[in-house]
């Protein structure tokens, strides 16, 4: 039995977090299927036992794919036996000050707002890449900057890559940790 890890992104910041997640799942001996919710097909959920699912955020919202994921699949997720656990990549998860009030607003509201229940969630902090090679458009690039002053260590020209590594590494190991419990 695989475990489903399933996410909305729209500039790539959440793909390489389910990316990362599914190698470590891996390393662990779990097979995962990875689904981008917007392009790849929706299997079954029961046919898992475990979920992982997350989407980028902009402008305070999920991806529309992913809003359309958890709403075709509230009763499937409530149902799943294993555990599932959500997660958002989200610019101003990385200010410190900012960071329990963009958790609970972005993941816990949404969620309850949907009717979903999980076990664990979490915000992680993400891509705001307004340098020259950016697939971020013009404008949208410029609100990023406008945002960007107010995160620790913001490169006006630059890639600010904020996803921390071992805080997702350690999220995807409690999630391991789960599995091996069932
Ligand atoms: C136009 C724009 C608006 C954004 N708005 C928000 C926001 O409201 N809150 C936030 O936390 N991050 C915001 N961000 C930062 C994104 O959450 C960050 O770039 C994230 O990595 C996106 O994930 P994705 O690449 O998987 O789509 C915004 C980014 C852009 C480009």
């Amino acid at each position: 039995m695989k475990v489903i890890i399933a996410y909305g992104t729209r500039y790539g910041a959440t793909q390489g977090v389910a990316e990362r997640m599914s190698e470590w799942l891996h390393e662990d001996n779990i097979d995962s299927d990875i689904i981008n919710v917007k392009k790849d097909s929706w299997p079954e959920l029961s046919l898992y036992k475990g979920l992982i699912f997350g989407s980028g955020i902009k402008i305070g919202q999920w991806t529309k794919e992913m809003k359309n994921f958890v709403k075709k699949n509230k009763e499937e997720i409530n149902a799943l036996k294993g555990p599932k656990v959500f997660f958002v990549c989200s610019g101003y998860a990385a200010i410190p000050e900012r960071y329990q009030e963009i958790k609970e607003e972005y993941c816990k509201k949404v969620l309850g707002d949907f009717g979903v229940t999980v076990d664990t969630y979490e915000a992680f902090g993400g891509v705001m890449n307004v340098s020259s090679d950016s697939p971020i458009g013009w404008l949208d690039k410029k609100i990023l900057k406008v945002a960007g002053k107010d995160t620790p260590n913001f490169d006006p020209d630059g890639v600010n890559d904020s996803r921390d590594w071992d805080k997702i590494k350690k999220f995807t190991q409690e999630f391991i940790q789960r599995i091996k419990k069932d």
